[in-house]
């Protein structure tokens, strides 16, 4: 089943058509890096800016190589160290790879990723794949393939179906200035595990401000928003604030008293920030297509993956 789905990508993606793929952190929406055309319509099927650049996914270290102009030496110990897995490094490009991706920077983010299934369909291809999460710009990122079929069915040739996606959470980013290691998203891959390989890093946190933001795009403080208001702190005391509201809660390991459980979410009863970061995106798709006033969410222990959470978490919340 899934060789039958991977064989039909390919030939569609070598057409220059679109296809959402799964990878190990949310699905993608991947198309032919080098097809300007195809290129493009990630753009418009995503209603995404094109200052806004993409992420190149590629089977191997030695095809990075063809487009990318140096990495820093630290940048191959972090690739030594995760790739195959959830990290993106931002580097110097080669003038070969085609300026709407990386939106007119001289720099471009590349990944392997470790999906078997995406893994598969790289090896059977001569490009590698710009893929943006598959969600249109500024909603929450795709998880399952249920996801992308509610938002962009109609919209690309195919969907592989490969299940729930394993870590949950988009890609780290790490950029480097002056060959330092600076972090330009948290993801999947914590902190303290990169500063393992780094020693202690920088971290530039989402802002509204355009200097900044030109430096590592993609980092405005509202982001990956559901369409019901979002609420995020102490959870009984955001139900004692809103008393006339019809609240869903998100919670991390128990529910809250008071509220009808069908309403509310536990996301890893054993308290497992692993498994709440993979639940996470998930819950905020079931949250928002329930007729609720009110969406509140936890504050995650500060550290590691909930870093991560508290971060994506503080980006989903904004007011109607
Ligand atoms: O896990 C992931 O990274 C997923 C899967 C599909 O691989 N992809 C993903 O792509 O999250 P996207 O497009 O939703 O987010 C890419 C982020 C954006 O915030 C973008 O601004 C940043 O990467 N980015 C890409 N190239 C960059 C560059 N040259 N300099 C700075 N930031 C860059
Ligand atoms: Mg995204």
């Amino acid at each position: 089943m899934k060789n039958i789905q991977i064989t039909e990508a390919a030939e569609l993606l070598k057409k220059g058509e679109l296809v959402a793929i799964p990878t190990e952190t949310v699905y993608g929406l991947a198309a032919n890096a080098f097809d300007e055309k195809a290129v493009k319509r990630i753009f418009s099927v995503k209603q995404r800016p094109t200052t806004s650049p993409l992420i190149l996914h590629s089977y191997s270290l030695e095809t990075i190589n063809t487009f990318v102009k140096k990495m820093p030496p630290v940048a191959y110990a972090l690739a030594k160290a995760f790739w195959p897995g959830p990290l993106t490094l931002v580097v110097s490009k080669k003038k070969r790879v085609p300026s709407i991706l990386s939106a007119g920077l001289p720099t471009i983010g590349v990944r392997i990723p470790s999906h078997p299934v995406v893994r598969a369909l790289l090896a059977k291809l001569p490009f590698p794949l710009a893929a943006p999460s598959a969600n249109p710009f500024g909603y929450i990122s795709p998880t399952r393939a249920q996801h992308v079929r509610e938002q962009l069915e109609g919209k690309v040739a195919y969907i592989i179906d490969a299940g729930a996606t394993e870590q949950g959470l988009e890609s780290t980013i790490v950029g480097f200035q002056e060959e330092q290691p600076i972090l330009y998203r948290r993801g999947a891959l914590p902190q303290e595990e990169i500063e393992k390989i780094t020693g202690p890093i920088t971290y530039l946190a989402p802002t509204n401000k355009k200097e900044s933001a030109q430096i590592a795009p993609g980092r405005t403080a509202q982001h990956y928003a559901p369409r019901t208001p979002m609420l995020f702190g102490d959870p009984q005391t955001l139900q004692k604030e809103h008393p006339n509201k019809k609240i869903g809660a998100i919670n991390f390991y128990r529910p809250l008293p008071g509220l009808p459980l069908e309403n509310q979410i536990v996301l890893s009863a054993n308290q497992s920030l692993q498994e709440a970061a993979q639940k996470f995106f998930a819950a905020l798709h079931q949250m928002d297509k329930k007729k609720i006033d009110l969406i509140i969410a936890p504050i995650f222990p500060d550290n590691h993956l909930g870093k991560t959470l508290n971060e994506r978490v503080r980006r989903a919340v904004h007011s109607k």
